[in-house]
């Protein structure tokens, strides 16, 4: 196990938030990349879209630069663009608006469940208007979304759905995988090293939909086909380095997510009676791959969140609190005079991310759980 540390995986305690899970042959297979010579997109890309599409079930994948990218040509690809609006949870991290901002359209921000984390589609029904062209899901925290409902609600409406499932590859929705469901556009996989699989920072479009694949997988390489630029592309091209550091940890995956759902049990074990604790709830049918576990206080508030979060720290255990609700923030606030969401703005209140990885020993959730109930009585 080579011992790295995810970018906010926190100061080096004795239990940070993320860790990476790398091993020295994912560094031998970047090592022969390196001596290869050919190291930009070659076949270790290709290599790296086939295993991540055999895994995910689904048949055509596109690898690029990041998560945000990947997002960015999916809609762009999709003809989202300016006088359009694509409703997008609040809750969820800057990168699932931006890439609507960044096709001209507009995201139109909708509130999520206070127990999944996630948006519904009656929520999203009451954020939708004459101009909505699509609606982007997020399966938050690897927590897979109501995709039935929401294909239904689209198909009535007669918008595009798609998937940003930056944080759900091997997430399952009844009997496949995220990335599989054929009632959504694409849905795009992010591997920033707080994922599950990461490349140090790269991205991945999944589709059904072979001419949407076509188009993306031009518009990475600044629209190029047969010596012609046929679009005006981007240069969103992941290296050969970064794809041969995916490929085996998507052949260990079954065995990293089996791993991460034996860290979750356990924090449900110890804290599913616990006084003034509220646990993410996973809808029947569903099986998230736990990227993160948050937890709430909905009684405490902040107050207790952040009383829990440092007596933690105290004792060398990182936390972090849930996410900012993206209608608050500076660069969207001035479009949503007066939007109110209610269960986003206090999830970013009173949620809480617990440390989990794959090589994290049950011992120490167990020890982490302690620590929160009795920082929780005090
Ligand atoms: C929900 C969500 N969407 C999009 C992204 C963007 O992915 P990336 O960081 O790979 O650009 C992230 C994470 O970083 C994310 O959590």
């Amino acid at each position: 196990m080579v011992e790295v540390r995810a970018p906010d995986g926190g100061p080096a305690l004795k239990v940070p938030v993320a860790r990476v899970d790398l091993e020295d042959a994912d560094l031998r297979r970047v090592e022969e990349v390196f001596r290869s010579g050919w190291i930009m997109q070659g076949p270790k890309v290709e290599a790296f879209e086939k295993a991540v599409a055999d895994f995910c079930g689904a048949p055509h994948a596109v690898a690029v630069t990041s998560g945000t990218t990947a997002l960015h040509l999916m809609l762009h690809a999709a003809g989202i663009g300016p006088g359009d609006e694509v409703i997008v949870p609040s809750f969820s991290w800057i990168a699932t608006a931006n890439c609507v901002a960044y096709c001209g359209a507009k995201p139109a921000f909708c509130d999520v469940d206070l127990q999944t984390y996630n948006m519904t589609p009656a929520l999203a029904t009451a954020a939708m208007g004459p101009r909505t062209k699509a609606i982007l899901v997020v399966h938050q925290f690897g927590m897979p979304c109501d995709l039935d409902g929401f294909a239904r609600l689209a198909r009535e409406r007669g918008v595009a759905l798609f998937e940003d499932a930056a944080c759900a590859i091997g997430s399952e929705y009844g009997e496949a995988r995220i990335g599989a469901f054929k009632a959504s556009r694409a849905a795009c996989l992010s591997f920033h090293p707080r994922k599950v699989v990461t490349t140090g920072e790269g991205g991945m479009l999944l589709t059904a939909d072979a001419d949407l694949a076509g188009k993306v997988r031009r518009l990475r390489n600044h629209g190029q086909e047969g010596g012609h630029f046929v679009n005006i592309g981007y240069n969103y091209r992941m290296t050969d380095l970064q794809a041969a550091l995916g490929i085996g940890q998507v052949a260990r995956l079954p065995v990293t997510l089996s791993k991460r759902r034996a860290i979750a049990e356990v924090y449900r074990k110890e804290l599913g009676s616990a006084r003034g604790i509220a646990l993410p709830a996973e809808p029947s049918g569903c099986r998230s791959n736990v990227q993160s576990f948050m937890i709430r206080f909905p009684e405490g508030g902040r107050v207790v969140r952040d009383r829990v979060a440092s007596a933690l720290f105290s004792q060398g255990i990182a936390t972090r609190p849930g996410i900012a609700p993206m209608h608050l923030e500076p660069c969207y606030a001035g479009t949503c005079t007066g939007l109110r969401l209610p269960n986003s703005e206090r999830l970013a209140e009173d949620g809480l991310v617990l440390p989990l990885y794959a090589s994290m020993e049950p011992s120490q959730a167990a020890e982490v759980a302690r620590a929160i109930a009795s920082a929780c009585r005090d």
